[in-house]
């Protein structure tokens, strides 16, 4: 079991499969872009299976495949299907933009994805254009429409919350409610170095704006979960908030994640320096008990959570740990 210093129990792999995105979302990527890996930097399809089999071996029990966007990788669904081959079991989840679900939803389905994590911030296609930089609005909420015909799938909507998209909110519950999925609101964090002054919006806030809409109750969470859920009634229709609020409410004390990067990096926080070279151990055939014995020992050093602040006027927060790397690059 991967058990750190803090007793905190990591049953749960980030894999980030590529830092390649057919989307330039602004809060996820620097002003001025980032410099792509180049190939061989990246995790072959055995690798990263044979990293993924050491982690399951060692008590992982969900894996979360992200990016960059996980669906531009080609390769992703051999991945995944050989995962879920070798281990039925394993809960398998992707965290999506949406552009490319159409074209992968039942192949991914097939191989044992259960749980679909889609991005989307506004609802508004102009917005869309303005904050991700491309023009895919109308196939992101077709796949959305299509993917949420499947009942059996769990199914959540990330908004990331900003001051300009606060407005929208009536329209998210308007299109939402009722429908088979959960609406995730989340407090944008800072990742890069440059990222130092950021605006969020906090989950309080949300909270308040939600309540003045219709009837929100709060529910019971199990301890590893990022986000404080809700049930709405809106309308007269039920519809299921999620609410992350990793800056006011931060859920570091009972971090069950880790996260491997397309890289073959392993980082014991989303925001850490510390990074574990796992290719190079991969590639020069060191034998898997070393290899468990590294991640054992980096796994120990993980530290107690984040340290983003606030700034004065509660408006903005920023990182004081901040790393080198864009959320694009770690998969969130
Ligand atoms: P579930 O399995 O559905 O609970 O997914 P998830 O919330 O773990 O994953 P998702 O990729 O949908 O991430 C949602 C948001 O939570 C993103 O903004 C992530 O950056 C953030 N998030 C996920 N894991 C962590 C974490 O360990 N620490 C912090 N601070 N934020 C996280
Ligand atoms: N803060 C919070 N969430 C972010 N995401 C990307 N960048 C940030 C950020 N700076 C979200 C994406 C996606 C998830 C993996 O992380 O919108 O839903
Ligand atoms: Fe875990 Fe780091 Fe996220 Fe805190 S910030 S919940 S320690 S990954």
């Amino acid at each position: 079991m991967l058990t750190d210093n803090f007793l905190r129990k990591h049953t749960y792999l980030r894999v980030s499969v590529t830092d390649r995105c057919n989307l330039r979302c602004r809060y996820c990527m620097p002003p001025d872009g980032i410099e792509l890996l180049p190939h061989d930097e990246i995790l072959r399809n055995e690798e990263f299976e044979k990293i993924i089999e050491i982690f399951i071996k060692m008590g992982v029990k969900k894996i979360r495949f992200t990016g960059g966007e996980p669906l531009v990788r080609k390769g992703l669904v051999d991945i995944i299907a050989s995962i879920h081959k070798a281990h039925p079991d394993i809960t398998l989840c992707l965290t999506t933009n949406g552009v490319l679900l159409d074209e992968f939803m039942e192949e991914l389905k097939s191989h044992g994805v259960s749980k679909f994590n889609i991005s989307l911030d506004t609802l508004n296609r102009e917005r869309f254009m303005e904050l991700t930089g491309r023009d895919y609005f109308d196939r992101v909420l077709s796949n959305i429409e299509k993917i949420m015909q499947e009942d059996s799938l769990d199914i959540k909507i990330n908004a990331v919350l900003l001051r300009e998209t606060l407005s929208e909110i009536d329209d998210f519950l308007d299109y939402f409610a009722g429908k088979n999925i959960t609406l995730r609101f989340i407090e944008r964090m800072p990742v890069t170095e440059q990222d130092s002054s950021n605006e969020f919006v906090p989950a309080d806030e949300l909270i308040e704006l939600l309540k003045a809409k219709g009837e929100l109750v709060r529910k019971e969470t199990e301890k590893s979960d990022v986000s404080q859920r809700f049930e709405m009634i809106y309308k007269q229709k039920f519809l299921k908030i999620g609410i992350i609020p990793p800056v006011t409410h931060k859920f570091c004390s009972s971090c069950n994640r880790l996260r491997l990067t397309s890289e073959g990096q392993l980082m014991t926080c989303l925001h850490s320096q510390a990074k574990y070279n796992l290719r190079d151990l991969i590639r020069s055939n060191v034998c898997e008990e070393d290899i468990m014995n590294y991640i054992s020992s980096a796994v120990k050093e993980k530290w107690s959570g984040h340290k983003i602040e606030c700034t004065a006027d509660n408006k903005g927060c920023r990182s004081l740990t901040a790393t080198t790397r864009a959320m694009s690059k770690i998969g969130g």
